[in-house]
């Protein structure tokens, strides 16, 4: 994601805010309600109806105001994005949605870890299936290394052999897989589920999983690609709110996304346990 720090710097802009002083790139549409400037790049006045918005103090600007964005007020301001922003194109299918309408397995989705589309009744480990690329590097190409703080310091054989040990007891008694490379290294799914709940039967070990109802409305928020700038923007707001009310308000939702396609919940420390013994 680019973000225009220096201009930022030197315009007085709030952090993480949209970058300005850009030629919109054939992918971007530009309806007439927004003036760019002489060069055709986005000046303040594109996306803001505020008078000298730029000569403000930030914290003086009256977000409230319905000229603060061009257009008027938007229900979302993912809709005030998407006036110019192509709202298909930033969304990338979510292959882990795995069911369509009538509750039958989209297919097409297994073939991007699968290499044949497995028999769910008769596939009943690893083995019966073949991936299409090693443990180790299935969710890559698609998600980063370290898509989250402690993620890589995880991707290594524990140093330990009793977490192994405790990998295998715990496992078992919790009712589920936690499936490590050849070399006993921790992978993304050693921690994750790759599948919807219900592809797999969840009476089974590899079918346990976090049971989230709203995957898709959790993605949904998830699978805009500034979700970031959001909650970043929010959180500072959020910020000034409770300082300025004395109050420790959170957003809860976070965890509610976050707390999908997990083996077991990890708010509690139930995954955590399975493999670490905080007590030692
Ligand atoms: C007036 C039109 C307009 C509106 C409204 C708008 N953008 Fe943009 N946005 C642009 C242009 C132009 C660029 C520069 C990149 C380009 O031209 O392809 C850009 C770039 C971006 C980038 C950087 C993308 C990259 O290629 O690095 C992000 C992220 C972004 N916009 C997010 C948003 C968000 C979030 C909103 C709503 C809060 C929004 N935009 C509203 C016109 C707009
Ligand atoms: C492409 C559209 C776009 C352009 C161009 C743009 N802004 Fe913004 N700006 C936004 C959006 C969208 C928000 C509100 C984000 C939100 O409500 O979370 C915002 C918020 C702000 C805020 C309020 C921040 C806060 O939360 O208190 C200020 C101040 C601001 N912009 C100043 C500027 C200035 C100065 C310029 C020109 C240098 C500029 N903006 C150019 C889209 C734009
Ligand atoms: C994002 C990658 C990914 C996608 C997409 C995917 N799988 Fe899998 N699948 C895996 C991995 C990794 C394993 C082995 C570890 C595990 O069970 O999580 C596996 C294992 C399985 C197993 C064996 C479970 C067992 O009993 O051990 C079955 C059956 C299966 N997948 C069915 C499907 C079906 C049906 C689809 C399509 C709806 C699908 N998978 C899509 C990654 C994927
Ligand atoms: C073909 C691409 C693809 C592959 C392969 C893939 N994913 Fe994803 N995954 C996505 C997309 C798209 C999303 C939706 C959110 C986003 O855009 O980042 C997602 C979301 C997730 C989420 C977060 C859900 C949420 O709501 O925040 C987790 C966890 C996840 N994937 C784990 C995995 C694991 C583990 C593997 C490997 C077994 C894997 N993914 C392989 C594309 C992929
Ligand atoms: C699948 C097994 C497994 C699970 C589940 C797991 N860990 Fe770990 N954890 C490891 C391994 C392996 C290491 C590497 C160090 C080692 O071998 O002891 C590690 C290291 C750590 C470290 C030290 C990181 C560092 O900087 O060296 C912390 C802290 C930690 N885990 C916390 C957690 C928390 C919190 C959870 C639950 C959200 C968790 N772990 C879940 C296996 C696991
Ligand atoms: C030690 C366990 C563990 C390992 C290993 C692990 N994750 Fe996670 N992951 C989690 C937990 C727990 C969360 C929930 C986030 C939270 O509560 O902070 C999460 C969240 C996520 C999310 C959604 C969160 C977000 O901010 O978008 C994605 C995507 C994801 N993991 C992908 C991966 C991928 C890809 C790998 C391997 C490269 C991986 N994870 C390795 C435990 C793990």
């Amino acid at each position: 994601m680019v973000f225009s720090v220096q201009a930022a710097d030197k315009l007085n802009l709030p952090p993480l805010h949209h970058v300005v002083g850009v030629k919109p790139s054939e992918a971007i549409n530009i309806p007439d309600v927004f003036k760019l400037g002489e060069q055709q790049e986005l000046i303040c006045a594109t996306c803001h109806g505020l008078k000298d918005i730029d000569k403000t103090p930030v914290e003086e600007v009256d977000t409230d105001s319905a000229d603060f964005l061009v257009g008027g007020s938007y229900r979302g301001l993912t809709g005030f994005c998407y006036r110019c922003h192509d709202e298909k194109k930033t969304q990338r299918d979510n292959i882990h949605l795995m069911f369509d309408e009538q509750g039958d397995i989209k297919k097409e989705n297994c073939t991007f870890c699968h290499e044949d589309v497995p028999e769910r009744d008769k596939a009943q480990s690893i083995a019966d299936v073949k991936l299409r690329l090693p443990l180790k590097t299935i969710c890559l190409g698609c998600h980063l290394k370290d898509p989250h703080f402690n993620s890589v310091e995880h991707q290594v054989k524990p140093a330990q052999d009793e977490m192994l040990e405790r990998i295998e007891k715990n496992s078992k008694e919790q009712g589920i897989i936690v499936p490590l490379t050849d070399k006993k290294e921790v992978v993304c799914v050693s921690c994750h589920a790759s599948h919807q709940y219900g592809v797999l039967n969840p009476e089974t070990p590899a079918g346990k999983q976090v049971k989230t109802e709203n995957l898709d409305v959790g993605v949904d928020y998830k699978e805009h690609p500034w979700n970031s700038v959001f909650t970043a923007d929010k959180a500072l707001r959020l910020d000034e709110f409770n300082q300025q009310h004395n109050m420790q308000v959170k957003f809860s939702y976070q965890r509610i996304v976050q707390e999908t396609l997990l083996r077991l919940p990890a708010k509690d420390g139930q995954l955590c346990l399975v493999c670490h013994d905080f007590k030692d």
